[in-house]
This record gives C-alpha cells, structure tokens and sequence, in this order.
C-alpha cells in the first residue's frame, strides 16, 4: 500500500478545523486484492491462536489461567472485593466467575465422578447464564465478603487440577476441545476486563492509587503526523469470519455487503485533537450530538473523556500507572459512543461502520498496542504506513449497531446465550485496545457496547 489519492491536513492549531485539500498522484487502496496471506498472521507474536489441538491446547490452558493470576499480582488483598459501580465486578469475582465457567460447561458434564467445589458458587458467579439456573444480582457483586480471596485461589487450583483430570482421562472429542477454546477465550475477555475493572477501582479512590508504576523510561515519541484519509474502492464486499480458527460466533457467518467508496482516517484521533473540541465549547454545543447523547453529557454533567481532571489548569488523566499529565500525543481514550459521533461531527467527519473498518483491516497483520506490548495505556503513533493504529490502543467506535449478522444462528444449549441474546441497543466497536492478551484480536473480532459506555479503552477513528 503505498499511494494515498486524497491528503487531507486537519489542523488543531485554532479552535475550529480546517481542511487543506490536495490531490497528488491520485491512487486509490483496491479492496479487491487477492486472497489474503496467512503468511503476516503466522509470523506475527499478537496472533498465536488457541489450538484445538492437545497437547497444545493443554498448555494454552495453563498458560491463560496463569496469566488472570499474574494480573492481579499488583492488588492489595483489599483491592480484590471492590465493585466501583454495577458494570464493573470486583476482581476476587472475575478470578472465581471464569473458573465457574469451566466447573460448569466441562467438568460437571463431561468428568466422571466431578463434585462441585462449592454447591452455591453457581448462584454466585453465574453471570447471566438462564439455563444454568438463577444468581446473585450483579449490581451486588461488591457485598460478598466471603468467599475469601484465599478461598477463591482454592476454587481456581481445584477446578485447575480436576481439569488436567479431564484433559488425561478423556480423549477429548470435537465438542469437548471447543468448549475448552471457548472457556480460554472467554477468560482472555475477563482478562482485558479486569485491567478496566481495577482501573475503574481505582480511579474511584480520592488517592488514585496506581496499579503499577509507571516505566522507567519513557520513550520520546516522534512529532505526532497531520492526520489524513486514506480512500478504499466500494463496491461487493465480504466480510465476517472467513478464516480457520476460533471465532465468537457472532462474526458469523461471513457474507457480502455493498458498501460506497469510503476513506478511513490514517491514526487514532489524540488526546490534543480532542481538546480542541472541548475548548470549542463542544460539550455546551447541542448541534454536535445525538439526543440521548446531549441528555447524558447534561445528566451526568459530562465535559471531557472519562478520567480527565483539570488540576490547577492543568489537564490529567488516570492511568493504570496512577495520575499522569495528559499527553497530548496519545490516542484519546474511555469516550462514549455519544462523544465519538459529537466530535466527528464537530470536525464534519464520520464515524466508520463495521464493515468499512474491517475491510480496512482485514489484510493488515494483527499487530499493535497490545496487552504484549505491556504498556496499558494507548501510546502516539510511531509508524508510518498509510493506516496505523488498527490493532491495540482503543477500542475504535463504530456507528454500527450490533446487530446478527445475515444467518447467525447461536450456538446450541446454555453457551448459545454468550453472545445473541445482547443483540440489542449497543454499538460495535472494532480494532482490540492495549488491555486484550495475544492471540485475541482479529479483524473480524466485534466488541459492542451501549452508547454511553466510557470505562472500557475506547476511542476515535475518524471516516469519510
Ligand atoms: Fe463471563
């Protein structure tokens, strides 16, 4: 990829947007290329996919659970039991729920002679799972005491032992291995939630502890580029989930969709783009928002990003290294969908749909920001290819609604409920942030939540 058709320089430097438009070389970036190469994704540390394959697969599962326990490493044991607010769930229940997870749908159907660790544990971390029977509200997740973190570390090291019972007793026939894969990926989902959970925990507490300190070294980024737009051709496109491998089964099935020509924007939108729109007064603007947008900035008396604070004139920002000056060249992150569209709009820009990124993405390799790169926070941009920034950093709002895709059938039984019955009022989000472990993020991946939704690492890419 090499040619750009339509270079257009959005300056900041006032408190309005303009656009320099040129028209050098028009080329435009064809959609129509040949089939992918597995090539980049093989090669790529960010896309070592969960095998369905022993003993593979056995070692994965070591490997993932082993790393929830590393995450919580830094907590204090009274930092496990907190729930800062109904969407987020105290650390201690994210450790016990994705352990439940695999109690549930493998040990007690499938290993012989399995007694449950604890015969009320289901009421307790049961997250929403009808079949599976009723549960303690999840408002209240933050009211248990008990069990203990101590005794939590049991129900993980019990279910982790009668596990490697079922991985040497059984063999493990195609149901069995792929409700392992499902188990494992949805723990690497608690995973990126915990880091948002305990950010959110903390940001809560007046001393703004911080998780970890922050590096030692902070690399000097180069000058942040001019963002532009980067042209695709329309026309009959595919998308959704095309390749082997796990995928949630709301990427599927793939199918065709016919989209315009579009451009995508070449990088994140940054933490000083985004300023601009708050000193123009886009937060006391109306014109800029959607309805039930402008009612929450007034009801919730929202005037910047989720963790900005103004101190003494100066702007700060919550991190999981504690309360950090803003940094203008970073990514603007934890805004709603409700924002994302105000400054869209502000700057007379879009956002993408989910097709349109993904067309963008899918033959870029699945590399970036990610949980790998163990920075947990967005970072500027260093590259210099066309589009930079696809993968990691933030989640990228969509104006998509979540919707099934044309033939989605969920899957049968209790697992059915995992993703489908959610497909209403939320907005897809695309691209993985800083928080996802390696090998969860691919191109046809859609995250979704509603519009108001500022705690997970979401942020901004401007289309056209
Ligand atoms: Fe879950």
């Amino acid at each position: 990829m090499s040619g750009i058709s339509a270079f257009i320089e959005m300056s900041f430097s006032e408190n309005r947007v303009y656009h320099h438009l040129e028209f050098e070389r028009p080329v435009k970036i064809s959609t129509m290329l040949p089939e992918r190469s597995t090539e980049s994704l093989t090669m790529s540390p960010a896309t070592v996919a969960i095998s369905e394959a022993l003993p593979l697969l056995q070692h994965q599962y070591s490997a993932i659970r082993q790393l929830s326990e590393t995450l919580c490493s830094p907590l204090e044991i009274e930092d496990y039991g907190i729930q800062s607010m109904a969407d987020v769930s105290p650390p201690k229940w994210h450790l016990a729920h994705t352990t439940w997870f695999f109690e549930t749908f493998l040990l007690c159907p499938f290993l012989k002679n399995y007694d449950v660790f604890h015969p009320k544990y289901s009421y307790l971390f049961n997250s929403y799972y009808e079949a599976v029977g009723s549960r303690h509200p999840r408002a209240q997740r933050g009211l248990l005491s008990r069990p203990t973190v101590a005794e939590v570390y049991q129900y993980r090291a019990y279910v982790d032992e009668a596990m490697r019972s079922l991985f040497s007793s059984v063999a493990l026939s195609p149901e069995i291995s792929a409700l392992i894969t499902l188990g494992l990926h949805h723990e690497q989902q608690h995973q990126e939630l915990l880091l948002t959970d305990i950010k959110h925990i903390f940001a809560t507490n007046p001393l703004r502890p911080a998780y970890r300190s922050a590096a030692s070294k902070i690399a000097l980024a180069p000058p942040t580029p001019a963002l532009h737009f980067v042209e695709f051709s329309g026309g009959l496109q595919t998308i959704g989930h095309q390749q082997s491998g796990f995928a949630f089964d709301n990427e599927s099935p793939a199918h065709r969709v016919y989209l315009q020509d579009f451009a995508l924007a070449s990088r994140l939108v940054t933490n000083g783009e985004y300023l601009e729109f708050i000193e123009a007064s886009g937060y006391e603007k109306p014109e800029y928002w959607l309805s039930e947008g402008w009612v929450t900035v007034q009801t919730q008396q929202w005037n910047a990003p989720l963790y900005w604070e103004q101190i003494d004139g100066q702007w700060w920002e919550m991190t999981l290294m504690g309360m950090q000056p803003l940094n203008l060249a970073q990514p603007v992150c934890h805004v709603s969908l409700f924002e994302a569209d105000a400054f869209a709009n502000w700057c007379d820009r879009r956002l993408p749909t989910e097709a349109e990124w993904e067309i963008a993405a899918v033959r870029m390799p699945v590399a970036g920001n990610l949980l790998e790169c163990d920075r947990l926070h967005p970072q500027p941009v260093t590259g210099s290819q066309p589009i930079e920034q696809i993968y990691g950093d933030v989640w990228e709002w969509t104006q998509s609604a979540y919707h099934p895709y044309p033939g989605f059938r969920p899957a049968a039984g209790a697992v059915g409920e995992y993703n489908g019955k959610f497909m209403c009022n939320q907005t897809v989000l695309r691209g993985g942030s800083c928080a996802p472990p390696p090998g969860h993020i691919r191109a046809s991946y859609r995250n979704f939540f509603p519009a108001g939704t500022r705690w997970q690492f979401s942020g901004i890419r401007l289309a056209m």
